[in-house]
């Protein structure tokens, strides 16, 4: 596996493949890799001659320093994971590297981004934007591979993807879940061993909502009873739960037709922001 740190270096290797007819598979991630992350590069290494997975942390989709500082970086222990898991490069450039002049683009996804995670992270998708074409222009794969548990990043994403003209196929990729339904993510690593297992709220309280859903009950009444199951865990703080059409992201009043309902929510348990949703 080879590990580069910069554009000129990557740019080179990437250019030698690809003069081979090689493909090329990306799986952009901020490390601190997880199972899950390993099954997008398995995604990627089925569909391509070449697998790259870019591990940056990047500080301008952050909006809370704090969320930033505290953001886990692990590269050695990745790249660890990544050589076995058949990853053929890993780019993992400085932030002086990916961003030597502060970046004055600004990126506006609509409605796409005031909803959800736009509303409460101000900013955040027009850093996501910035990176994710940033990266896309320097590795120029043919496919992407994404995780569905970031259901509005990818519809960002693919939203930009279409109006850019990338031409790159975009695969979102099911969340992997640990044994108690909890989203595998990187953030979980920072959860206290008294935390951990409260957790799993997160995906009981889907997991009833989605039921309440499917009995024919309306998104008001799913969302008080998601209020109430949050109150009786004070050691959770419901930021949103959101009843969504899962192309459009905007609130629907009941379900959709089938494959087009999304249940998204945030919360903090103590000082981790934990995110998942559910699409049926
Ligand atoms: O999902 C992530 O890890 C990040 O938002 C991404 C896509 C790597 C951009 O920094």
């Amino acid at each position: 596996m080879h590990i580069f740190h910069t554009i000129s270096d990557l740019r080179a290797h990437l250019r030698a493949h690809r003069m081979l007819g090689q493909s090329i598979g990306f799986v952009p991630t901020m490390g601190a890799l997880h199972e899950g992350h390993l099954s997008l590069i398995a995604a990627s290494k089925a569909q391509n001659d070449l697998t790259v997975c870019s591990i940056f942390v990047n500080p301008i989709q952050f909006n809370n320093p704090d969320d930033l500082a505290r953001y886990p970086r692990t590269l050695d222990v990745d790249c660890a994971m990544l050589a076995p898991a058949g990853c053929d490069v890993v780019f993992a450039p400085s932030a002086e590297e990916m961003y030597p002049e502060k970046a004055l683009l600004k990126f506006d996804f609509g409605d796409l981004e005031r909803v959800m995670e736009g509303q409460f992270r101000p900013g955040h998708f027009n850093g996501v934007g910035i990176v994710v074409a940033k990266l896309f222009n320097i590795v120029q794969p043919d496919r992407t591979y994404f995780g569905q548990k970031d259901l509005q990043q990818v519809a960002v994403v693919r939203r930009m993807m279409i109006d850019l003209g990338f031409q790159i196929e975009l695969h979102p990729c099911p969340t992997l879940r640990e044994a108690d339904g909890l989203a595998m993510s990187s953030r979980n690593r920072n959860l206290t061993a008294e935390e951990r297992p409260i957790a799993a709220h997160i995906f009981k309280g889907l997991t009833a909502a989605k039921t309440a859903l499917l009995t024919g009950e309306t998104a008001e009444m799913v969302k008080a009873q998601m209020a109430t199951h949050f109150e009786q865990q004070p050691a959770f703080r419901l930021e949103y739960f959101e009843v969504v059409n899962a192309h459009t992201l905007q609130s629907v009043d009941k379900k959709q037709p089938d494959g087009q309902t999304a249940l998204c929510i945030a919360a903090f348990l103590g000082k981790v922001r934990l995110i998942d949703n559910f699409v049926f």
